[in-house]
């Protein structure tokens, strides 16, 4: 299977993606574990040295591979180099704390080539509710702080939201109160 990344251009960033209907199917499944492995792919340098049209990236959503179906995969290795690895059907956030946290270099997005600048505004600690796929079960994830933006991030790519639509569009660089920030 193969698979192009859409650009912010596409229509199917922009529109909301519909649930996943139970049991999953086999196609989706794979779509998943594929988009998984291009994440991790992008992650290796000596992969991206052989196809240059690849950027390093930490998380994606079925939209960006023109899928609207809510379904999500992030992987990123954690300061204490903690293997972090999601790929969620049907994510809901069913809690989310009042303070916010964003980060100092802003986001970055596989779909959007343009450069945005500004900060993000997120919520600081967010409960997901979903299906994992690789675990094959309902989960519930505690995300704080850099794991809790990505899954910001592609959940709004589920409603068709992208991150510059979240920046101050007169003061980008607005320091929220009491956020945290992250470097
Ligand atoms: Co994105």
């Amino acid at each position: 299977m193969k698979f192009k990344i859409v650009k912010d251009t596409s229509l199917s960033l922009r529109s909301k993606s519909k649930p996943v209907t139970f049991p999953i199917s086999e196609k989706d499944e794979k779509l998943l574990l594929k988009m998984l492995e291009y994440l991790k792919n992008s992650q290796n340098p000596a992969f991206r040295e052989k196809h240059k049209d690849v950027r390093e990236g930490v998380g994606l959503a079925a939209p960006q591979v023109g899928v609207n179906k809510r379904m999500l995969v992030i992987y990123f290795k954690s300061e204490e180099e903690k293997e972090v690895v999601h790929a969620l059907v049907n994510p809901s956030i069913i809690e989310n704390s009042l303070q916010k946290t964003y980060l100092l270099s802003g986001e970055g997005c596989l779909s959007v080539d343009d450069f945005h600048e500004g900060y993000v505004p997120r919520d600081y600690k967010i409960v997901v509710k979903a299906y994992d796929v690789i675990k094959k079960e309902d989960v519930m994830i505690k995300a704080s702080g850099y794991e809790a933006i990505i899954l910001q991030h592609e959940i709004d790519h589920l409603n068709g939201i992208l991150y510059y639509d979240r920046i101050n569009k007169s003061n980008p660089f607005l320091k929220i109160a009491n956020a945290v920030e992250i470097g």
